[in-house]
């Protein structure tokens, strides 16, 4: 049964499932704070390895969501000052914060190879994923999801 399954494995499968299922999600990925620090943790994701499994507040587009708590929908990374690129192959990136209790928790992230791929249709499936997710979280009694997924 799926509550059988430990929350990392479910968030596994539903990083794979959306990169299945959307042509234009290339590397899809959470980062969740890193307990009481100032910096992003990745947590379960598919695509090409990343070097950056810490990322500190305010830096590339996941630490700029860290702070600010809205969406940042990036249509071409190369007009980017403050990013961090993981792919020579990444055009544009989405990400989405998670809020658990009214605070950020972390983020679902999404790269993709296509250019300018990104619209209300993306903004409103990964709203909904990221509040699926922190149902999850709760539901589990996941308060530290760096520590735990
Ligand atoms: N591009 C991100 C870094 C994470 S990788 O996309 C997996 C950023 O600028 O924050």
């Amino acid at each position: 049964a799926e509550s059988e399954k430990h929350p990392s494995a479910l968030l596994l499968e539903l990083c794979g499932l959306l990169q299945a299922e959307v042509p234009h999600y290339d590397w899809v990925g959470f980062y969740f704070r890193n307990g009481n620090k100032e910096e992003l943790k990745l947590g379960p994701y598919v695509g090409d390895p990343t070097d950056h499994t810490i990322i500190p507040f305010g830096k590339g587009i996941c630490g700029q969501v860290a702070v600010s708590n809205s969406n940042f929908v990036v249509p071409d990374v190369k007009a980017q000052d403050n990013y961090i690129a993981c792919s020579i192959h990444v055009k544009a990136e989405i990400v989405v914060p998670i809020f658990v209790g009214g605070e950020n928790i972390g983020q679902i992230d999404i790269d993709s190879e296509t250019a300018d791929p990104f619209t209300d249709a993306d903004i409103e499936l990964l709203e909904g994923v990221a509040a699926a997710v922190a149902t999850l979280l709760e539901s589990q009694g996941i308060s530290d999801p760096a520590a735990e997924l």
